[in-house]
């Protein structure tokens, strides 16, 4: 009788990059090789198997340096949906098709899936069509339902809090107001973790409307104290109460909208309230994805990607690695897309933000 082919699993890095995913890959090719589990990589995303950016092998000599890189050795992919292809401006294509028959041309048994919530949403909707997913979650965003914590999030907040803690001597210098905007979409997690870790004085947060007449308070409450200067940290997707949150591009089939504007349009509305001071913005963008990913980080990266390959070799398809009481576990993929992670009102980070003096825009 002759042995039974070896397991063939294709892994990909699906949505925006997040600092850790290096690490994952490293980390799931060496757990799957250990289990005889031969590991293929699909190029940016889906692409790699739906379009023209192609498949590599990843072996161990493959992946040997890349744990503290940035970035994703396969590259990523924020437009590679196989069920919803961009088609011309207002139309999409499904091309689920191609990714079986491709996915059949390489003998490939799996998809090992490592994204955010938009990779999830399509890793469950592949499991229904019957093909076998792992899941691994990263975003900086931190907003993937059903785990404690994702790839990326870490260093994300890192590199917000070092620009707070640099922005805090020159505006100090210049007795002025500086407004930080950082990402997360809907989500405040960036914005408050960091606006906490760095001390700002006010932090904006996408899941409480706010309301700018309480900024102004809070700065010329600063001022009486002597403290002449203020920090107002403002995730991207904040709105004032009664407000739209701030786009630049609108969404478009497949595409959701790409936020940004948030910190100056706070500039704006605090200047006609007459502030005191020049209130001026700085954007991360995407210094927050880039860098070498925090210890944090890439010890989460590599239980997730270990554990993912235990999965495989077990064949418990359709799940998703997660963080439970700090342990890594796994959870339908469906579970994790359910609700996508907010703050809620009642969030223990709120209250500890509050009792250090933080303005969070309302009561
Ligand atoms: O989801 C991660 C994220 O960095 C968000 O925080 C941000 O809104 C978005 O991606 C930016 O995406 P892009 O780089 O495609 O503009």
């Amino acid at each position: 009788m002759s042995a039974p082919d070896p397991l063939r699993v294709c892994l990909l890095t699906g949505g925006g990059d997040a600092p850790g995913l290096n690490a994952v890959v490293r980390a799931f090719v060496h757990a799957a090789g250990r289990r005889s589990i031969l590991v293929l990589g699909s190029r940016y995303g889906f692409e790699g198997l739906v379009g023209d950016e192609g498949v590599v092998p990843l072996r161990r000599e493959d992946v040997a340096g890349i744990l503290p890189r940035g970035g994703s050795l396969l590259g990523c992919s924020t437009h590679s949906n196989p069920f919803s292809v961009a088609d011309g401006a207002a139309a999409t294509q499904d091309v689920t098709s191609r990714l079986l028959r491709r996915m059949d041309e390489l003998a490939i048994h799996a998809l090992v899936l490592a994204g955010g919530d938009g990779t999830m949403a399509i890793g469950m909707r592949l499991g229904a069509i019957g093909v076998r997913c792992v899941g691994i979650p990263k975003t900086i965003d931190g907003d993937l339902g059903g785990t404690e914590a994702t790839c990326g999030i870490d260093t994300a907040v890192q590199s917000a809090t070092n620009a707070i803690d640099a922005l805090h001597a020159t505006a100090e210098a210049h007795q002025r107001v500086l407004i930080v905007e950082v990402m997360g979409r809907h989500a405040g997690w960036i914005a408050l973790r960091a606006g906490i870790a760095g001390g700002a004085d006010v932090v904006l947060v996408p899941e409480i409307p706010y309301d700018a007449t309480r900024v102004v308070t809070k700065i010329r409450e600063r001022d009486r104290l002597g403290r002449r200067f203020s920090i107002v940290v403002v995730g991207e997707g904040a709105r004032p109460a009664g407000g739209a949150t701030s786009e630049v591009e609108p969404a478009r089939p497949g595409q959701p909208a790409r936020l940004g504007g948030a910190g100056e349009r706070l500039a704006a509305e605090l200047r006609a309230l007459g502030l005191p001071h020049e209130a001026r913005v700085t954007v991360l963008g995407h210094l927050q994805r880039g860098g070498s990913p925090t210890a944090a980080d890439r010890l989460l990266a590599t239980r997730f990607g270990t554990r993912a390959a235990e999965l495989c070799a077990r064949g418990q398809w359709g799940r998703m690695v997660c963080l439970r009481a700090g342990m890594v576990e796994s959870i339908p993929i469906e579970e994790a897309c359910r609700a996508e992670a907010r703050l809620s009102a009642a969030h223990e980070l709120l209250a500890c933000a509050r009792d250090v003096g933080i303005e969070l825009g309302a009561p």
